[in-house]
């Protein structure tokens, strides 16, 4: 089976975007690849964060990763700061990757915005660490959403640098291929459609959480930004209407259908009779998510239980890798 790696920040809930852009692909891979999925709390604290509250976030993701359908018996679902190579192997690819294509990655641009000195060196090197997830596990394919296929980029270059310099030309670690598929790779905020849906957007409008109710999603769907015109008949009508777009696009994403169907349907309508249909598609779809969930996320026992499950066997996978990797660069080992 080909091994499959894919990480989430447990900063703020869980939200539609994640949902249809990873999520639900990752439930979808779960009997056809070996998959790890990886709450990434080490990636959490390179903004600024509330240790206070991380860990709690940290069950709770895991809660809800549960909820949409992850299964640990079929899956390795486990955190990040529980296996050690993540660290270890991060240091050794900081010595591979070139400032230079760090300084071309863009997340990193947008996050520090204009403060350079505020910025931490963790949100510098993130995608360093990205890589060290992936690779650490000889990992062949990462489905992500559309915003990480830079970082994907920067892992493949980090691991034909390494093959060439220290894997005596062979594939020491496999190139790691993107897998940007699915309903929905791109969500957009409801507020922008524009800007993509995100944990950091400070409106609560601009997203869906996973945790919303269903009055909560109605007025978030109601609210949402849009224009005045019905909706078009055919997808090409939807050309310069983001915001639009965005909603047939989660529309026909929850339903399992095209956005040519979704228009077959709703085009000539207005907004006044989309925006309920959405509304109430998208408050039957999360409905059974939220209220297991809420059930799961009650038992921190058996959260802490399954991500140290998931940890263990984790590090069974990464730890030979780690030692072939520090063989590989030199280190003396015993
Ligand atoms: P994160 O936590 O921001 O997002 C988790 C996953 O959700 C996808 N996503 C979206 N997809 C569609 N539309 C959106 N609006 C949207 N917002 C988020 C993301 O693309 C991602 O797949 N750096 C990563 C986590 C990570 C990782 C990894 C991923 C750490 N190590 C190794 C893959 C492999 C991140 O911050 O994702």
């Amino acid at each position: 089976k080909t091994r499959v790696f894919s990480g989430i920040q447990p900063t703020g809930n869980l939200h539609l975007g994640n949902y249809l852009g990873a999520i639900v692909n990752w439930v979808a891979m779960q009997d056809t690849h070996e998959c790890l999925f990886c709450v990434v709390d080490m990636h959490a604290i390179t903004m600024r964060h509330d240790p206070k509250q991380l860990a709690a976030q940290t069950r709770e993701l895991t809660a809800a990763l549960l909820a949409s359908g992850i299964d640990p018996q079929r899956a390795i679902l486990f955190h990040q700061s529980a296996v050690p190579m993540h660290a270890q192997l991060t240091w050794i690819l900081s010595c591979v990757a070139r400032v230079g294509w760090l300084d071309r990655m863009t997340q990193y641009k947008d996050k520090k915005g204009k403060d350079r000195e505020g910025a931490s060196v963790g949100l510098y090197t993130y995608p360093i660490l990205m890589a060290a997830d992936i690779l650490g596990y000889r990992a062949q394919a990462v489905p992500v959403g559309e915003d990480q296929k830079q970082h994907l980029e920067l892992a493949r270059d980090i691991a034909i640098r390494f093959n060439q310099d220290f894997g005596g030309g062979e594939d020491f670690f496999p190139l790691p291929e993107p897998l940007i598929q699915g309903p929905a790779t791109r969500v957009m905020s409801l507020r922008d459609g524009t800007a993509k849906m995100s944990k950091s957007d400070p409106s609560d409008m601009s997203r869906i959480a996973m945790t919303d109710d269903a009055d909560a999603i109605m007025r978030k769907v109601k609210k949402a930004k849009t224009d005045a015109d019905a909706l078009p008949s055919e997808p090409a009508g939807l050309a310069g209407r983001p915001e639009a777009k965005n909603l047939v696009n989660i529309y026909a994403a929850l339903a399992g259908k095209t956005d040519a169907d979704v228009l077959k349907e709703f085009g000539g309508q207005g907004f006044g009779v989309f925006k309920p249909a959405l509304g109430e598609l998208a408050a039957e779809t999360l409905a059974p998510v939220t209220a297991r969930f809420r059930e799961l996320k009650a038992d921190k026992g058996a959260l802490d239980r399954i991500l140290r499950e998931g940890a263990a066997r984790a590090d069974a996978i990464a730890a030979p890798i780690l030692e072939e990797t520090k063989r590989a660069v030199g280190f003396l080992r015993g």
